[in-house]
This record gives C-alpha cells, sequence and structure tokens, in this order.
C-alpha cells in the first residue's frame, strides 16, 4: 500500500556564483514548500560536517593546502557519502532543496587552469539526477552593490568570472532541467519565480524514477 501511495520527492539543486543568494532562497523555498503541507528539507554541499567534509572545510578556509585534483574529487566523495540518505528521502515522499551540487564541483575546479570540464565531470557522473536546477544568475553591477565577499578560498571576483564562464558551459546541457533565474530582482520577486518552478518539477516528477546524472 505504501509503495502505491507514496510519490517519490523532487530533487531541486539551486546553484549560482558566491553572493547570488542561493542560502537565503533555499530557506525561503523550504519554508513555502512547508506551509503548503509538501515535505521537504534543506541539504548543502560542501556538507561540512563529515570526515571528509571537515577536510574540505579545512581546505576552504585555507587552514590546510590540498592539490587541485585531489579537492575535486573530495567534493565529490562529499556528494556521493550523502546519496543512500539522498535515496531514502526522495522515496520517502521527501522533496530535497539543495544548495550547491556537481554543477558548482566542475565550476569551480575547471575555473583553474589546467582542467577540462570533462575531466571535471567524471566523478561525479551517475549520481542523483536533479529534476531542476536553478542558476541564480546576478549582473556584475548587482554583484558589486552586494558587497566584498568573505576570505574563504575561491572567494575573488576575478576567479567568480572564471566561474560564471564554466556554468556558462554547463547550462548549455539540454539534457538537465536547467533554469536561469535573474537573482538581481528583490527577494520576494526571486521567491515567487523558484517557487513556480519548484512546484511544476514536484508535480513531473512524481510520475519518474530517479535519473542519473551526466549519462
Ligand atoms: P559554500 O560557500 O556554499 O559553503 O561553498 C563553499 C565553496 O566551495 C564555494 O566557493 C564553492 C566551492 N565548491 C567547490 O569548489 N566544489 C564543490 O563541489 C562545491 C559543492 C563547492
Amino acid at each position: 500500500l505504501k509503495a502505491m501511495t507514496c510519490r517519490r520527492g523532487a530533487l531541486i539543486v539551486l546553484e549560482g556564483v558566491d553572493k547570488a543568494g542561493k542560502t537565503t532562497q533555499c530557506n525561503k523555498l523550504i519554508q513555502a514548500l512547508l506551509e503548503n503541507e509538501q515535505p521537504a528539507e534543506m541539504m548543502r554541499f560542501p556538507e561540512r560536517t563529515t570526515m571528509i567534509g571537515q577536510l574540505i572545510n579545512s581546505y576552504l578556509e585555507k587552514k590546510s593546502n590540498l592539490e587541485d585534483h585531489t579537492v575535486h574529487l573530495l567534493f565529490s566523495a562529499n556528494r556521493w557519502e550523502q546519496v543512500p540518505l539522498m535515496k531514502e528521502k526522495l522515496e520517502q515522499g521527501i522533496t530535497l532543496v539543495v544548495d550547491r551540487y556537481a554543477f558548482s564541483g566542475v565550476a569551480f575546479t575547471s575555473a583553474k587552469p589546467g582542467f577540462t570540464l570533462d575531466w571535471c565531470k567524471n566523478p561525479d557522473v551517475g549520481l542523483p539526477k536533479p529534476d531542476l536546477v536553478m542558476f541564480l544568475n546576478v549582473n556584475p553591477s548587482e554583484a558589486a552593490r552586494r558587497g566584498h565577499f568573505g576570505t574563504e578560498r575561491y572567494e575573488t571576483s576575478v576567479f567568480q568570472r572564471a566561474v560564471q564562464q564554466r556554468f556558462e558551459e554547463l547550462m548549455k546541457d539540454s539534457s538537465v532541467n536547467w533554469q536561469v533565474i535573474d537573482a538581481s530582482r528583490n527577494i520576494e520577486d526571486v521567491h515567487a519565480d523558484i517557487k513556480n518552478h519548484t512546484i511544476e518539477a514536484i508535480t513531473t516528477a512524481m510520475t519518474q524514477p530517479i535519473g542519473h546524472l551526466w549519462k
């Protein structure tokens, strides 16, 4: 009976460069879904609480140095280690709202010299495929208005511009359900857009099995 009545949840991902408002919008989306009696939980990558996550955290805070390929594989492993939990939640009918995913993994590493998009995608091939990926796009003048970057690794405008270009490459892949959201607008307008796309994705996901990313 449970298998007949329990429809799976949707895997919803928010992506974008730093300062785009991803975390704010993830929180607002969860709140809106719960108010609509739609079970939903938030996840984030990197998930800094695991052992692998702690290695990543120390690297991002510049407390340790890791070789570039190595840290890329750790970010990927940090997603794979959450896959059993993600599948369990989705099968229970819980919609997952995820702050960054494999797309950040590829965009950030491939913005470094000597990395191809293809090499970067490989370790994440076969991850649960998002039903919807929203790219929160902020124009450069609005990004500047939002103030200074923090002090973590990657938080410089030169690097973030390279990351933006890599995201644009990834968005050409029509096998992924990308939606570009104009995140230069006020929080409520951006939220309304995100909520509408999400509700549509939840309806579609109900009738389909979970896919495999880049496969
Ligand atoms: P956060 O600020 O959203 O916690 O993300 C931490 C940083 O890690 C951010 O600069 C993006 C970067 N990152 C990667 O380089 N690879 C990845 O796979 C992920 C998920 C994030």
